[in-house]
């Protein structure tokens, strides 16, 4: 294992520890929402959106405590979409993480709420001010409100919510490609993206040049993420990516496999993977564990 694949399982089981005490239950009387929570966010993801924040803010020379906050709150969100992304009144998937998805081993209505209750607490955990940190790692009040607005605009109508809105709306269409490579930015991209955004948010010695050159790696990896797990519904299995293969086909959905074939949308993510690796190049951070992340992304197979 190199050093740098070393320092993403350092990170893994930093979020890990986060997100544990993240979702420890205040309130006895709702131990079956606590359950599910946990349930739904402590099993076996991949944790990409959190190593993509601690690796930004360590090429940033941030401290990791600084980014932990958006970090658990940006895997929270996530977390959130899924559990309803899987819902019968949207992709009705029953698997999810190689378990039964929320509202197969709760109910819909737990389902529902987990959803609800993981997007409140991703803000709450983002308002919050660490008790315990000094004040050099501290965030001020400003920046903790822009963390929230970056967060609020990603998640919300202009970001996953409205994209996920186009997705159900583009079933069983033929989208034009501009309107599903927008579609794929709302759903999952803008998420990706603040992963990048959020660290150079704590980040005050960035030139605008180096911020355009993030925000244009954020976006060129979000897109490709969603190119990737669209050929990967075409083309892996059901055990290897702990949710139902095959599910877009069958629920005729939008995807850049349907709508370009799987030579062409392979292509179109080998061409994201290079924007990005310039934009890395351009930042001076082609040696660091983002670099890692970016090739993870177009090469994953779960
Ligand atoms: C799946 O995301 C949903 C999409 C946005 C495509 P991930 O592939 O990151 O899922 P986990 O977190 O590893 O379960
Ligand atoms: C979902 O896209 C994006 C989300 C906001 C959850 P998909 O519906 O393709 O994600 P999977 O394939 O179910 O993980
Ligand atoms: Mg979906
Ligand atoms: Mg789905
Ligand atoms: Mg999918």
């Amino acid at each position: 294992m190199t050093d740098l694949s070393k320092t993403l399982q350092l990170y893994q089981q930093r979020i890990d520890q986060v997100l544990e005490s993240t979702l420890s239950n205040r309130n006895k009387s709702l131990e079956n929402l606590y359950a599910a929570m946990r349930y739904v966010v402590l099993a076996a993801g991949k944790r990409m959106r959190p190593l993509l924040v601690y690796s930004t803010a360590d090429a940033l020379q941030l401290d990791l405590k600084q980014v932990d906050a958006s970090a658990a709150a940006i895997e929270l969100i996530h977390a959130y979409s899924l559990v309803h992304d899987d819902l019968p009144a949207m992709d009705d998937d029953d698997l999810r993480r190689g378990q039964p998805s929320c509202h197969k081993a709760y109910d819909e209505a737990t389902a529902i709420l987990v959803g609800d209750a993981l997007q409140a607490l991703a803000f709450e955990t983002l308002a919050e001010k660490p008790q315990a940190q000094s004040p050099e790692t501290t965030l001020s009040t400003d920046l903790r409100l822009q963390l929230i607005q970056v967060l609020a605009s990603a998640s919300g109508p202009n970001g996953m919510v409205g994209g996920q809105t186009m997705d159900l709306a583009a079933v069983g269409q033929r989208l034009e490609i501009d309107e599903l490579s927008s579609m794929h930015q709302h759903k999952t991209g803008q998420l990706i993206q603040a992963c990048i955004t959020m660290p150079a948010i704590c980040a005050p010695h960035l030139t605008d040049n180096e911020r355009y050159t993030l925000h244009s790696l954020g976006e060129t990896i979000g897109l490709a993420f969603q190119i990737r797990d669209d050929i990967l519904d075409q083309i892996s299995d059901t055990a290897t990516l702990g949710k139902p293969q095959g599910s877009d086909n069958h629920k005729d959905k939008s995807t850049y496999v349907r709508l370009l074939g799987l030579d062409e949308a392979q292509k179109r993510c080998q061409e994201l993977h290079t924007k990005a690796l310039d934009c890395l190049s351009q930042c001076k951070l082609s040696n660091s564990s983002l670099r890692l992340l970016v090739d993870f992304i177009v090469s994953r197979n779960r």
